[in-house]
Parts: structure tokens; sequence; C-alpha cells
């Protein structure tokens, strides 16, 4: 199996055709323990040219609990491999999007640089709903009481002290306002504000406001204070929220409340933000130096370049969401790194600079290689049940790569110069 680096991958097949095996329980462990051997030991890291990682596995990895033998080569081009998945992001409602983000800390250094906390001597950390020193002490900055039901769930009631805004008083004294300059000019934004049950705000913003509001709301407030860092940081990662269609989302919604697709993106939104912030110059939004061509000390090389790995990321997703989650992954691609998805989704597949396909069939008869390549070369393959599919789509094909996948015909071009020519893109079986 060959996956190109700094593309865009999809690994395709019907149902039980052994995706999910593949990908999670062959790639992935095999690839985090050469990464890992090679932190723990980084002179044993070999330096071999070809850009494309193999990967040849002897057995059928259904049918063994122990690791598969795999040999994989050219791993050593990658610093990272992460798994993106549906699994929830914990079990504890203490977290929300804006913490998980990282957006929550500049948010309260906002709150901190205001005249109201530093003449109380608020530090940031009293902003924090977790921090003893501004938290309700009767819910303890939850919000909300647990009331333990022998034989039933736990019932969750709005905390009396604190009406569920988690903070004690004197913290939701302090308010961040907007220039009075600015207000008069955001007149719109302050009335979507108020529908939304959002007191005070002419009066200014407390943090427990800040948390109930949605990201859309606090980023267009946040527009209010172009001088300010800390707001100025806060809204690049909240921004990235509303890239992948996360926008609706309150700040401080319980993050163990949230669907298996909102999980997937908001992990999605954690790496890019922290990508963004090895960066140091915000998102990249213009292309960065790829791995290959950029010099050791390049602005990934911090983590180094990722692999990206997907278990069916658009399922339940609008079709608008599936496009901005396909610009997304444009996006890490541009920076250098590799996304992998496993797809049912032809809208995605068609997209696809490098497309695995597994099959022929479900158990038993699948589990191997029927086809990569590009997608014409899937298309052109007779025993593929994708490639039939993506025949079928040749013009839409077309249609949709104007938006967003424009640049996988320069990445296919890239691929070819850097030795996957599409004439070596040879069928192979596992
Ligand atoms: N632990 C296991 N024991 C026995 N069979 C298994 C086990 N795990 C997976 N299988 C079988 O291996 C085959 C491949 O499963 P896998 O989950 O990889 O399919 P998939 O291609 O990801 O399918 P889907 O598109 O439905 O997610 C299936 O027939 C599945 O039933
Ligand atoms: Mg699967
Ligand atoms: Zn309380």
């Amino acid at each position: 199996m060959k996956i190109p680096l700094n593309r865009f991958i999809c690994v395709t097949g019907v149902s039980g055709s052994g995706k999910t095996t593949l990908v999670r329980e062959v790639l992935w462990p095999a690839l985090e323990a050469k990464l890992k051997s090679q932190i723990a030991n980084p002179k044993s890291a070999k330096t071999a040219d070809p850009i494309e990682e193999e990967h040849d596995n002897d057995d059928s990895p259904s049918t063994s609990n122990q690791q598969p033998s795999t040999t994989l080569t050219g791993w050593e081009h990658l610093g990272r491999v992460v798994l993106v998945d549906q699994s929830t992001l914990g079990k504890t409602p203490r977290s929300n999007p804006a913490v998980y983000i990282g957006a929550f800390d500049d948010l309260r250094e906002l709150f901190a640089r205001t005249d109201a906390a530093r003449q109380r001597g608020l530090s940031a950390s009293a902003f924090s709903f977790n921090s003893g020193q501004g938290q309700c002490e009767r819910c303890r900055g939850a919000g909300f009481e647990k009331i333990e039901m022998q034989f039933l769930s736990d019932v969750f009631i709005r905390c009396p002290d604190c009406d569920g805004r988690r903070y004690r008083p004197h913290i939701l004294e302090v308010k961040v306002r907007c220039p009075s300059s600015v207000v008069s000019g955001k007149k719109s934004g302050r009335k979507k504000a108020t529908d939304n049950g959002l007191q005070a705000t002419d009066k200014g913003w407390s943090i427990a406001d800040l948390l109930e509001a949605t990201v859309d709301e606090v980023i267009e407030f946040l527009a209010a204070f172009p001088e300010s860092r800390a707001a100025g940081r806060a809204t690049e990662k909240l921004k990235l929220l509303q890239e992948v269609g996360l926008g609706y989302l309150r700040l401080g919604q319980p993050i163990n409340t949230l669907s298996g697709g909102e999980s997937q993106r908001l992990k999605l939104v954690s790496h890019l933000a922290e990508a963004a912030t090895q960066v140091g110059r915000g998102v990249p939004t213009a292309p960065l130096p790829t791995p290959d061509t950029s010099p050791a000390d390049g602005p990934l090389r911090t983590a180094g370049p990722t692999l990206f790995l997907f278990d069916e990321p658009t399922t339940g997703l609008h079709f608008d969401d599936v496009r901005l989650l396909l610009k997304v992954f444009q996006r890490l691609v541009d920076a250098g790194h590799s996304v992998l998805v496993i797809e049912h989704n032809l809208d995605v597949i068609k997209c696809a600079d490098w497309i695995i396909d597994l099959g022929p069939e479900a158990g038993d008869e699948g589990g191997q290689i029927v086809a990569q390549g590009i997608p014409e070369k899937i298309a052109a393959c007779e025993a593929s049940h994708t490639g039939r599919f993506l025949q079928g789509m040749a013009e839409t094909r077309c249609r949709m790569s104007r938006t967003p996948c424009r640049r996988t015909s320069a990445t296919n071009v890239r691929a070819a110069e850097h030795g996957v020519p599409a004439e070596k893109q040879h069928e192979s079986t596992p």
C-alpha cells in the first residue's frame, strides 16, 4: 500500500471490507510505534529518500489480535500521526469548546486587563470556573448540581446559588465593554445578543455572558477590540470553529454533550489551532513550505509534518459542511501535512489526490487492495465497486474540483515530480 505524503488520500471500499481495521489496527499503531522509537532514539532514524510510505502486511489484519507483521518505509518523513475519531472528548462536563481549543485562556486575559479586574486585583485565573478564586462555592463552577439517584441515572439541576452562571458575584461584576465608538456602529450585533438572553450587553459582557454566547456571536463581539492582542488570538481560534461549521456552538457547552461529528470536528480544530500557534503568525492561510522543501528549522518543524487519520468524518454532515471540511483538509495539505480519510461519500472521494480501494467484498471476501492510485485510475478499474461509481461522476468531478479541490491537480503534478508518476501507480495485492 502506498500513501503519498502531503496529499489528500481516501480509503474506500464496501462496508466490512476492512478499512477501519487497516487504518486503526495496522497503520496507526505501526506508524506510532516507529515515530515513538524515533523520539526515544533519534539517531536510529534512517534518511531514506522515497517520499511515499510503504506498508506491507502479510496477515489479514482482522484475523489476528497481535500486531500483524508490518513493514513501513518512508515514515521518517513524518513527525507525527494523529487519529481524529468520533469518540467523545471526555465524560466531564467541566470542559467546553472554548477551553478545548485554548481560546478561553485568551478570553480570560481580556477580562483580567479591564480596569474593573485590576482594581479588584483579579488575575486571568480568577476568571476560570475551575479556579477556587472565582467559581461559585456551591456548585464549584459547574453551574449545576448532581443529584445521585439510586438505580437511576444521575439528575442535574441548575445551581440555585449562581443560577447556572458558575461564578461568584464579584467576578460577574467585571464586564468587558465595547469602546463606545464601535458600539454605535454595531447595532445589529447587540440586538442579536439580546435576543439570545444575554443581558447587559450595553453595559458590557461578563465572563458568564461570553460562555452563554455562540461562537458566531463572540467573534462579532470581539471585533470591537481590534487593538487587543488577547481578543485577536481568541478570534483566530474561534474562527477555526466557524470554518468547520461549528459557529452555532455555545462557548460554554459541556464537551461531553457534543455529537460524534461535532467532537471530531472540534478535535480537528484543536490541531489546527495548535499548528497556528506553532507557526506563530496565525492560521496558515497561505501555503507554508512543504516538508520536503523546507529547511530543518521550518515553521512546522516542532511537531513535523503530520499524518491525520479520519474514519468517516462526513457522517451526518450537511453538504455545505462537507464542503467546509474539504477546505480544511486542503489547508492542512497546503501546510505540508497529509490527510487520510476513510470515506463512503463520493463527493469527498472524487476530490482525493489518491485512493486506496479495499475489498472486493466484505468480511472474508474483503481485506485486499483492489486498486490504488489517482481517482481516474480507480474509475478505470473493472474490479472496483468504488471505480464504477466514480465513472458515473466524471462530469460532477470537474464541477466540484473547481471549489475545494482546485489545488489537487497541482498536488498530483507534484506527486509525479516526486517520484509517483502515473504510469508507476501499479495495483498491488496485500
Ligand atoms: N474483532 C473482530 N473479530 C472478528 N471480525 C472482525 C473484528 N473486527 C472486524 N471484523 C470484521 O472484519 C471486517 C472488516 O471490518 P472493518 O470494521 O475494518 O470494516 P470497514 O471497511 O471499516 O466497514 P464500515 O465501512 O462498515 O465501517 C468486517 O467483516 C468485520 O466484521
Ligand atoms: Mg469502518
Ligand atoms: Zn453555582
